[in-house]
Parts: C-alpha cells; sequence; structure tokens
C-alpha cells in the first residue's frame, strides 16, 4: 500500500497543478500545530518567489480547487500562506480498513531484495557471555528481523571469538593442573575420549584465572602462546581439546541466547578461517598490496580526503602470527564465496569503529569484496550503571548476562505475584516474557549509538515509554476481545469491519496506526530500531486515549461495537508484528 502521507501529497500536489503551479510545491508533512490541524503544507510558501505572489494568495488559489477533495474534510488557507489541513474522517477509516486486508497491514516489501549478512554475537569462548555482548545481540536482532520482514535475504552469523590466545590460555592451564590428560601426549596416536575432561564451570573458571596469571607471569604465558600455537598448527591433543571447549561453550551459548530471543544462523567462527589465511595473505602480497614494516605484513589504507591518521592495516605480526583484522578480512572472503553477499553488517562496541574503518578500506584495496558490496558498521554506545560509569555488579565485577537476565526476572515476578493470587507456574512464565520486554525495550528505544543508563526500577515500570507499558497495552487489548468473545460476539467474523472513527481519539488512534508501513520503512533505511520503539509508544498511547474516551463492550450499537473489535485487532496485530520485529512478544495476561 501506498504510504498516507503520499497519498495526501498527491491529492495536494493535484490541487497545486489544476491551480496552474508547480506539482512539486504539493509535499505534506505532519503537523507541527497539532492543536490547529492534522497535517500541513508549506508549498504556497515555497512557491512565493517563483511565481511572484503573496503566498497566502496562492494558498487560497490551492484551497479552492480542494472543496470537494475526498482526502481533506478541513482547508483552510492561514496567513502568511500555510495550508491547514484536515482529513476526511472516511479517508482515513478506509485507509485503516484496507490495512486490515493487508497481509503487512500496508508495508510493501522491498523491489530489490539483498543478501545480507549481520555479524552481531562477538562472544568468545571459554568466557561467560557478559554485558558487553548484550547490546550487540539485542540491536543485531531488531535490525535482523527489521531486514526480514521487509524482503531481504538476512542472514545472521554468531561469529565466535575462538582462535586467539584465550584458547591458549584455557588449554595451557588445563595442563598445568591435569598434565596426564591425555591431549597433551603428542606421541599419542589413537581416538580421543568423547566425553570432555572438565564441566562448563570448571572451564568457565580456567579462562580467568590463567588470564590474570598470564599478566604476572612471562614464561607461563609464553606457555600459553606455544599452545596457541599448536592448535592452530593442528596438533591433534589440541584440536581434541578445543572441540570440546568449543561443544560445551556452544551448548551455553545457545542457551543464553535463546533465553534472550536471539537466534543465528551461522555458527561459524574465527577459526573457520584459518586455512584460508595463508591463501589471502599470498594474494595480498602477490598483487602488491602487503608489504613488510618493521617486519610485520601490512597494507595501506590510508585516503588522501582523511582528515585524522588512519593507520595501516596489519595483516600478520612479525612472528607470521595472524590477528583479529586478519580473521575479519579472511571471513569477508569466506562470505563473499560462501554467500554471496550485496551488504555485510557488523554490530559492536562503537570503540571498534576506527578498526573496522581499516578492515573495510582493506577488503576493498584488495578486492576481496565488489565494488558495489556494501561494508557497514554499526557502532553502539555503552550501558552504564546509574552513576553513569560501565555497568558493574554491585561488588563491582562484570556482571554475567545470566545474573542481569534473572534479576529483572525476580523484580517482575515479585511485582506481578504481589497483592494477588496466582500460579508460580504462570507468574514465571509471565515475569520471563515482560523481564525480556522490559530489557530489549530499555536498550533498543535509545538511539544505538548513544550510552544509556541502565535503570531497572524506570525499565519495568508499567507506564511511561517502557516495555512493560507497551505489553500492558497489547494486553489491554486482549483482555477487551476476550469479553466480546464471552458475551457472544465473534471477533473473527467481525474484523474486518473497521468503520470511519466516530470519536477524534479513534481518529488519532487510526492515523497513528496508518503509520506503520513509513515508521518500518524508515526503520529500515537508517537501521534504527529506536524509531519502530517511538512509533509503538506513540500507537499504544493513542489506544489509551481511545479505551479511555469510548465505552467500547457497553456499546448498544452492534454495529459501531464490531467496527471498534475490528479497529482492536488491528491495533493488537500491528502492535505484536512490531514488537516481534523488535525481538520480544506479549503475554496473555499480566
Ligand atoms: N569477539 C569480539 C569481542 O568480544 C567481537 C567480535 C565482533 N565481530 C567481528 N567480526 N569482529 O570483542
Amino acid at each position: 500500500m501506498k504510504k498516507i502521507l503520499d497519498l495526501i501529497s498527491d491529492e495536494m500536489m493535484q490541487a497545486f497543478e489544476q491551480a496552474g503551479y508547480a506539482r512539486t510545491l504539493g509535499t505534506v508533512t505532519l503537523s507541527n500545530r497539532p492543536d490547529l490541524c492534522e497535517y500541513q503544507c508549506n508549498g504556497a510558501m515555497a512557491g512565493a518567489k517563483q511565481y511572484k505572489k503573496a503566498p497566502i494568495m496562492i494558498a487560497n488559489d490551492v484551497a479552492a480547487k480542494l472543496c470537494d477533495s475526498l482526502v481533506f474534510e478541513k482547508v483552510e488557507a492561514v496567513a502568511p500562506g500555510f495550508l491547514n489541513l484536515t482529513l476526511k474522517k472516511e479517508f482515513v477509516g478506509n485507509y485503516v480498513k484496507n490495512m486490515r486486508a493487508d497481509k503487512k497491514y500496508g508495508l510493501e516489501e522491498t523491489k530489490a531484495p539483498a543478501t545480507i549478512i549481520i555479524d552481531y554475537g562477538g562472544p568468545n569462548i571459554a568466557k561467560p557471555l557478559h554485558i558487553g555482548h548484550l547490546r550487540s545481540a539485542i540491536i543485531g536482532e531488531s535490525v535482523k528481523r527489521i531486514l526480514r520482514y521487509i524482503g531481504h535475504n538476512v542472514i545472521g552469523d554468531v561469529h565466535l571469538g575462538d582462535w586467539g590466545l584465550q584458547m591458549g590460555l584455557v588449554m595451557n592451564e588445563l595442563k598445568v593442573r591435569k598434565p596426564e590428560l591425555i591431549y597433551f601426549d603428542e606421541t599419542y596416536t589413537g581416538v580421543y575420549p568423547e566425553e570432555p575432561p572438565f564441566t562448563l564451570s570448571e572451564l568457565e573458571e580456567l579462562y580467568p584465572f590463567a588470564s590474570k596469571r598470564s599478566k604476572e607471569d612471562d614464561a607461563y604465558k609464553a606457555d600459553a602462546m606455544n599452545c596457541t600455537f599448536k592448535l592452530q598448527s593442528g596438533v591433534a591433543g589440541y584440536r581434541a581439546l578445543w572441540n570440546h571447549i568449543i561443544a560445551i561453550s556452544v551448548t551455553d551459548l545457545k542457551k543464553n541466547y535463546a533465553r534472550l530471543n536471539v537466534e543465528f544462523d551461522l555458527w561459524n567462527g574465527e577459526s573457520a578461517v584459518h586455512n584460508m589465511i595463508p591463501e589471502m595473505v599470498e594474494s595480498m602480497k602477490k598483487e602488491g598490496y602487503a608489504y613488510l614494516s618493521e617486519g610485520a605484513l601490512v597494507v595501506d589504507v590510508k585516503e588522501e580526503t582523511d582528515t585524522k591518521e588512519i593507520p595501516p592495516c596489519m595483516i600478520l605480526k612479525s612472528d607470521g602470527a595472524a590477528l583479529y583484522n586478519t580473521t575479519d578480512l579472511a571471513t569477508i572472503m569466506m562470505r563473499m564465496e560462501q554467500n554471496k553477499p550485496d551488504k555485510i553488517i557488523y554490530m559492536t562496541d562503537k570503540r571498534q569503529e576506527l578498526y573496522f574503518e581499516q578492515v573495510f578500506r582493506c577488503a576493498r584495496k584488495t578486492k576481496l569484496v565488489k565494488p558495489e558490496t556494501e561494508l557497514k558498521f554499526i557502532g553502539f554506545g555503552t550501558m552504564n550503571g546509574k552513576d553513569g560509569k560501565p555497568f558493574k555488579t554491585r561488588d563491582g565485577g562484570v556482571m554475567r548476562l545470566e545474573s542481569l537476565i534473572q534479576e529483572i526476572h525476580d523484580k517482575m515476578f515479585k511485582k506481578i505475584t504481589e497483592n494477588r493470587s496466582i500460579e508460580n507456574e504462570e507468574a514465571s512464565q509471565t515475569a520471563e516474557t515482560v523481564a525480556l520486554a522490559a530489557l530489549k525495550y530499555g536498550d533498543l528505544s535509545n538511539q544505538a549509538s548513544k550510552d544509556y543508563i541502565f535503570d531497572i526500577d524506570r525499565f519495568t515500570s508499567s507506564e511511561g515509554d517502557t516495555g512493560p507499558y507497551i505489553l500492558y497495552t497489547i494486553v489491554r487489548i486482549k483482555s477487551i476481545l476476550a469479553k466480546y468473545t464471552e458475551n457472544g460476539g465473534d471477533v473473527q467474523a467481525v474484523c474486518s469491519e473497521i468503520k470511519p472513527p466516530v470519536n477524534q481519539s479513534e481518529k488519532q488512534l487510526m492515523m497513528e496506526l496508518a503509520k506503520f508501513n513509513a515508521s518500518v520503512e524508515t526503520a529500515c533505511e537508517e537501521y534504527a530500531p529506536h524509531k519502530l520503539c517511538a512509533y509503538i509508544y506513540d500507537l499504544a498511547n493513542a489506544l489509551n486515549h481511545f479505551y479511555h474516551d469510548t465505552k467500547i463492550l457497553a456499546e448498544e450499537d452492534a454495529e459501531k461495537k464490531a467496527g471498534w473489535i475490528a479497529l482492536l485487532t488491528l491495533t493488537r496485530d500491528v502492535l505484536e508484528t512490531s514488537i516481534d520485529l523488535l525481538g520480544f512478544s506479549a503475554p496473555e495476561r499480566m
């Protein structure tokens, strides 16, 4: 469906044309004086010079052409030359009725579907998932869903950190503690046990311990680097041990992401491209892009127009070891071969911006991607505590994601069970659903690039611009619909019966609903879930005003009531679709 604003502009443009003025002057925008009108057009002001006429004369000419418009109820030419517009009830009602009949509520799918990879995981194996990975999962999942809804072929890749020094640290520490393990016997040629020699919690304890010690003990660190080298060069025992670590960690990661309602299509890690690195490096050398600088292999990526210093992109360290860059570049190569993406989007902390600039330039220069392949970095700000500093646990440590979710869950559970009797099981399930909405909406409603304050009291509040408020609104609609059914009504049978609005708050609700397609499009073009949040907040407010002003179930006129029920089903569906695009859902009751 065409966007409502475009339909309105079309009508206005036609009037400008009929009155003898340029069509392009007829662009309509939302009113910035909602107390006076719903929409406005400033074209008469813009045309004054060109037509050497007072703007108000142009405005009057145009208004005269719109006397019997099917779109406008009222067109007022006001000094010095504004056109204040009010829509016809039938026009709005009809638009919304058409939305009800449309599969995607008026949203048109893209005419140019692209293959897009989103790299939005980045958890590191053997280290628990922590807050630092939370934002990329939350924002990335939403961007993925929005792009997909609009019709792109989107592939989410977790891009595990599974190949660096942290793997060597874990293995080396294990070797110190259990040197007798068969994995460390390099003369062994048999098969390795299926059972891993450690549990998840043992594994989680190994990394921080080893990491700390390596910072104080150079010989220990050298051993860990040696283990990393053995792993990377394919020593069988080390590879077998590594497989155990991956298996245990990935199971745990999947559990955590599932709890966040985050799902990846690809579970590739940095390790997946290990064997592609020599080929990539060779070609960069052969083509003359890469050269040795102080022993390291680098590619220059600075450009003449740079206003700040962009250092060369390092491909190999002087000892020949691969770096974070190297795996990212080889991953681009692999993705181009396997998935042929038109676009790759990276979602990380904005502190990695310069890093990705180097990687992208290097990938372009060395022709790892096609000239038309788009490489896009989306950097996000930090989640801070109430003190304005990066969020920490009460004792000052790094908060684990699981503990954070649990904390919000417990708070919601308490709210839900307060002053009322509800089965524990149901309360717990509802708390889980609402907690996720509180967490995700609290994050997504901020512009991604900005830092924000994690305020559990505000996020879990059922009033204001919060996830729980949106869910309450949806649950309110569901409960009215359930009562309508209890009283003998048939929601399915009436749900296409939307009629022109009977009061102003119903019209407002309809006008908000009508913005769905434009809001999703903007959120998609700008990779901006916060715009979708702003949309559903306005929509929820409009619904609650309408609910406040209208005695829906008590209405005697059955047809009128049916029209409202239909409108409620559309509002519910638009809200539920939108929150699904944000990555959470609503319960049946709250
Ligand atoms: N593993 C990295 C970290 O924890 C994030 C990876 C981001 N993605 C990428 N393709 N480099 O910081």
